[in-house]
Formats: C-alpha cells, sequence, structure tokens
C-alpha cells in the first residue's frame, strides 16, 4: 500500500502512513495561469493499492478536480487499486431534489469520481449514510463522533450533556453520550430552504447548571450551533461547547458561534483549521487496515 497526500490534506496524509507504516508519493500540484489544476505523482504506484487522501473541503471544486485528477494518474501509473480516502465528502448534502430542477449533486459526484479511477472510498461522517449504497463502487463512511466525545472526557467532561442539534444527528449525540456517559437528546431544526436562517423549536432538557457538548457533522456557517446555545442559554447551561466532524466555519461563523457564548469550538483535521484539535489519522488509518484484510 501507498499513500498519496493529496494538496488539501497533506499533513492527514502524511500522519496515516506513518501510523501505518507505508511510504507516502508525493503529489507535486500548481494551478495553471487561467486557474486550472494540474497535479503530477512524485514516485511510484505501480501494482500498489494507492491511497490517495484528500479531503474537498473548501475551495471544493478545486478539490475534488485535484482527487480526480490524482486518481488518473495513480491509474495510468499501473496502480492496482485506487482508494480515496476523503474525511470531508463535499456536495454530500445535496443527497435528494429537495426543489424541482435540482440534481443530485453528490451521485454526479461519485460518478465523476468514478470515472478518473476511484475503485473504493472511505470518508468521515458523511451526512446521509444511505447516499454511499447508490455509489458506483464500494464507499465507507467512518464515525469521528467517539474521538471528539474522548477529547473533551479526557478533559474532564465526563457526565456532559450531549445535544444533537437536528433530530437526523440523534445517532451522533447518543454516539457521543456512550463515552461521556452522560445523558442525551436532540433539538427539532427548520432551515428556510430559500433565505437559509435557522431556527429550533424550545424543548426542555435537564441542564441547568450543566455543561453542555453541541455535537454535530459539520459546522458551516454556523447557525445552527448558535441557535442551538441560545436555547441552552435559555436553558440554565452553566457552559456551552461545540463539537464537529467537518468545522468549515463559513465566513463569520466562528465569531457569531462565540458571541452567542459558546466557550470553545473543537474540530477534527478533517477540514484544518485552528479549531481542528483531534486528527482523524488513527481512524482512517485502522479503516485502511480493514479494507487491506478484506
Ligand atoms: C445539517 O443538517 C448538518 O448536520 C449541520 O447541522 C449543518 O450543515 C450546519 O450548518 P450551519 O453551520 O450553516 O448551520
Amino acid at each position: 500500500m501507498k499513500i498519496l497526500p493529496g494538496p488539501a490534506s497533506k499533513e492527514l496524509g502524511e500522519k496515516i502512513a506513518q501510523l501505518l507504516g507505508v511510504q507516502t508519493v508525493p503529489v507535486f500540484f500548481k494551478n495553471f495561469p487561467d486557474g486550472e489544476s494540474y497535479v503530477r505523482l512524485e514516485g511510484t504506484v505501480e501494482g500498489e493499492t494507492t491511497v490517495i487522501v484528500q479531503t474537498t473541503s473548501p475551495p471544493q471544486d478545486t478539490r475534488l478536480i485535484q482527487l480526480a485528477l490524482i486518481a488518473d494518474a495513480a491509474k495510468r501509473n499501473n496502480a492496482v487499486k485506487v482508494v480515496a480516502a476523503v474525511p470531508y465528502l463535499a456536495y454530500a448534502r445535496q443527497d435528494k431534489v429537495f426543489l424541482k430542477g435540482e440534481p443530485i449533486s453528490i451521485e454526479a459526484v461519485a460518478r465523476m469520481l468514478k470515472a478518473a479511477g476511484v475503485d473504493s472510498l472511505i470518508t468521515v461522517n458523511v451526512h446521509q449514510q444511505n447516499i454511499l449504497a447508490k455509489f458506483p463502487f464500494q464507499a465507507k463512511s467512518i464515525s469521528a463522533i467517539p474521538l471528539l466525545a474522548e477529547h473533551f472526557r479526557q478533559r474532564g467532561f465526563k457526565e456532559a450533556f450531549a445535544l444533537a442539534p437536528d433530530k437526523g444527528a440523534i445517532s451522533i449525540a447518543e454516539e457521543a453520550a456512550k463515552v461521556l456517559g452522560g445523558d442525551f437528546g436532540y433539538l427539532e431544526k427548520h432551515r428556510d430552504r430559500y433565505t437559509g436562517r435557522v431556527t429550533v423549536e424550545k424543548r426542555e432538557f435537564a441542564v441547568k447548571g450543566r455543561a453542555v457538548i453541541i455535537f454535530d457533522d459539520i459546522i458551516s456557517t454556523g447557525g445552527t450551533i448558535v441557535a442551538a446555545a441560545n436555547l441552552l442559554h435559555e436553558l440554565g447551561a452553566a457552559k456551552v461547547y461545540a463539537a464537529c466532524v467537518h468545522p468549515l466555519l463559513v465566513g463569520e461563523a466562528e465569531r457569531r458561534i462565540r458571541e452567542a457564548g459558546v466557550a470553545e469550538i473543537v474540530g477534527t483535521d478533517s477540514v484544518p483549521s485552528p479549531v481542528s484539535k483531534v486528527s482523524l489519522a488513527p481512524l482512517i488509518a485502522q479503516a485502511l487496515r480493514e479494507l487491506q484484510s478484506g
């Protein structure tokens, strides 16, 4: 097995290779003056299972194209199997036609990757697990929630309340609560499809005077965390924290979240950022070991 750390996940790719004790093949990349992407493998992958580690957080389109180009290069250089390890899988949230005339973006992306040479894919906390069954290759999503919860547990957050900011994330809160040893709950969230404004329904939780950690897969604009944090403060929570797998933190998200009284944001290196305090390397390395052993 050889690891190709893509331009978007160089550090993570190198950490994974180190944990697995396998070689990396550096990927040279640049942009042409007109903005097109260029990549070149600086080593051989012939006869090897080749793992491209490349997240597809913003700029998503560039990173997806780089991933496709690296897969094509690997196949042309006689890799036996091309595995894409894509911690944050862009376009996964457009997994159905919500409004007439829309595409199912994630299915189009998966077909594009297949055409480029990807034979299988590993991702982390994909937005909806069931979309993977529609991919034209084997695809698996692994959960980083236990790692995030463990990070808090080791810092003394045993029995903190774990909150999912919407019903779809309830399994995330449950997973976190198993590690923290406390209880969990979820909110009913509504997002206006046209304005993007997030509101949550008022619900009662036994959080008065307690530390609460909001667990979510993604923090994008921060609207979800802000709405959840406001409610938690209203309910008397002593301190509110936010944990997420993919800290996209678009625009002013981080500032908005802090201004809503959230004490700390903890994310993973799925999306390298100042809040990426937990590394996915051990999780992805383990998934690759399992893949190798069939
Ligand atoms: C949506 O269902 C996801 O689980 C996240 O809650 C959402 O993507 C967060 O977006 P934002 O930070 O923009 O509210």
